[in-house]
């Protein structure tokens, strides 16, 4: 099928980079992103390319390239998904948190409107491609759905999840490791695939994108994050040994990262990873494993949730018992909100987890991170506390200067890796703090020996 216009239902982290950089590649297809979410439309049509409802860097280059040449914004979802031949579904799916399945399943709610809407207008064949992360097996869900119109349409369901990685997305896309696309055998499903796979080829290599069938391809989106995140989880495991050991855990990942058999990325050990995916992803991955009746393969995954757990709590533990087992009352500056450097997303960051812990303790906590809003923070806490928004505001604030908020402090911890956090006047923040003035380096990312040169006592994860 020639393709010439296409929708994407979801105007999120995923929708609006993958898109911009499709229609980019793709001059003569036109793009439009749907979203029920008018403010967030709003937003990504507004003239001011800093009001981007995301910030992810270099989006705003590409946007301001493509948006109204052949990339569009719309709330209008009908309109477009009827104009189009090929309709991406990039909507959230997020951990279930009722019923069956509470607190692992996703979530196929949204997934499952956007297919009642598909079979709702469509009125010419299409082709829907899932490039939301979901459980293997739901393309047959989506199929029934959309094959129960009646309407005489052809639809053929393509999974094509997305590997990129917030803070780098635009490079991830632009050079990805692999575009994935998963479809049927048969030739609809294999022209379909092909329809896909031209645009695509416009800038990934051929040999890049890999075509499997379509449980494959939904599977190994889910086994891709657990494998990562598995990583982080075995070295943060390590971390803990090498605080009780008196080995340096940069040193052990460096050590073992040589061998390229193991490979140096994702050995980083931290406050635990965060985000809006790796848990979901996993908790998915162990309730179908369950589901099967799979016990040990659901236990085995399950375990890279409890130590990224474990690490959080740990962390917030040893300021704690750091800070002469009381920080009631004691300012405690927490540096980063967002999950990683470079985005103002804080899904499921490990700052709030460590927050909330301190504020258990009654400690007054202040904040700093470079791009996530104060309201977005609030709404962190109040999410995930039993605390009232008067009493989280009551008892941590919010700052727009990091100088200001380390002021009379008794810790700083270090919660995500800005870049710019490095480059700051430390000598400032340590005179103006109460001593003994403690950093707690969650991250790893100053250097021991000279922050510990300026009158800090440092203690890093994984460093004794
Ligand atoms: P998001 O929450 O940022 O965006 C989803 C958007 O979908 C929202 O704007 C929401 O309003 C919209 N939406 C929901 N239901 C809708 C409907 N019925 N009609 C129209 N719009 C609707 O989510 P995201 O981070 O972009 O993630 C989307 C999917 O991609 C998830 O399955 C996620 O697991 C996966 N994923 C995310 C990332 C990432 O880095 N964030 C990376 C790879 C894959
Ligand atoms: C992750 C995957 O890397 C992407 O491939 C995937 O597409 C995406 O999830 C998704 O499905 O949503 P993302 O969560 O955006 O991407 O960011 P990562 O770079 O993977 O970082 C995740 C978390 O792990 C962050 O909190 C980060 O700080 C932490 N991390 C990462 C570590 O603690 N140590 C490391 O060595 C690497």
């Amino acid at each position: 099928m020639k393709v010439k216009n296409i929708c994407c239902i979801g105007a999120g982290y995923v929708g609006g980079p993958t898109m911009a950089i499709i229609a980019q590649k793709n001059p003569l297809i036109n793009v439009t992103v749907v979203d029920i979410n008018k403010e967030r439309i709003d937003l990504w049509n507004s003239k001011n390319l800093n009001n981007l409802p995301i910030f992810e860097p270099g989006l705003d280059k590409v946007i301001k390239e493509t948006r109204g040449k052949n990339l569009f914004f719309s709330t209008e979802i009908e309109k477009n998904i009827d104009n189009s031949e090929m309709i991406f579904i990039s909507v959230n799916t997020p951990t279930k948190t009722f019923g069956d399945g509470k607190g692992m399943a996703a979530d196929l709610r949204y997934v499952e409107l956007c297919a009642r809407k598909i079979a709702d207008v469509a009125r010419t064949d299409k082709i829907v491609v899932e490039k939301s992360t979901l459980p293997v097996k739901t393309a047959l869900a989506i199929k029934n759905i959309l094959d129960e119109t009646g309407s005489g349409v052809n639809f053929e369901i393509l999974s094509n999840p997305e590997f990129l990685a917030e803070g780098t997305a635009m490079r991830d896309l632009e050079v990805p490791d692999r575009v994935l696309i998963g479809g049927g055998s048969d030739a609809s499903g294999k022209e379909a695939i092909n329809s896909l796979v031209n645009i695509y080829k416009s800038w990934v290599p051929g040999e890049n994108i890999l075509t499997t069938n379509l449980w494959s391809s939904e599977l190994s989106k889910l086994v891709a994050n657990a494998f990562l995140a598995q990583r982080i989880s075995s070295i943060n495991s390590i971390s803990e040994l090498c605080e009780s050991t008196g080995a340096d855990v940069d040193e052990v990942a460096q050590a073992i990262g040589m061998d390229s058999r193991i490979g140096s990325k994702f050995l980083k050990s931290s406050v635990g990873f965060g985000g809006s995916c790796f848990q979901k992803d996993i908790l998915n991955l162990v309730y179908i494993a369950k589901s099967l009746g799979l016990v040990n393969v659901a236990n085995y995954w399950n375990q890279v949730i409890l130590l990224n757990n474990h690490q959080r709590e740990r962390f917030a533990k040893k300021i704690l018992t750091t800070l002469y087992n009381t920080v009631a009352g004691k300012k405690i500056t927490l540096l980063g909100w967002a999950f990683k450097k470079d985005t103002n997303d804080s899904r499921e960051s490990a700052s709030i987890y460590v927050a909330d812990m301190l504020l258990d303790e009654m400690a007054n906590i202040s904040v700093f991170d470079p791009k996530v809003s104060e309201k977005q923070i609030y709404s962190d806490l109040n999410y995930i506390n039993s605390r009232s928004d008067a009493e989280n505001k009551d008892l941590l604030k919010v700052y727009r200067c990091p100088y200001e908020a380390s002021e009379n402090s008794h810790a700083v911890a270090i919660l995500t890796e800005w870049d710019e956090f490095k480059e700051y006047d430390w000598k400032r923040i340590y005179d103006n703090m109460n001593k003994p003035a403690f950093i707690f380096d969650g991250r790893n990312i100053l250097d021991k020996i000279n922050i510990e040169k300026i009158g800090f006592v440092y203690k890093g994860i994984g460093k004794s």
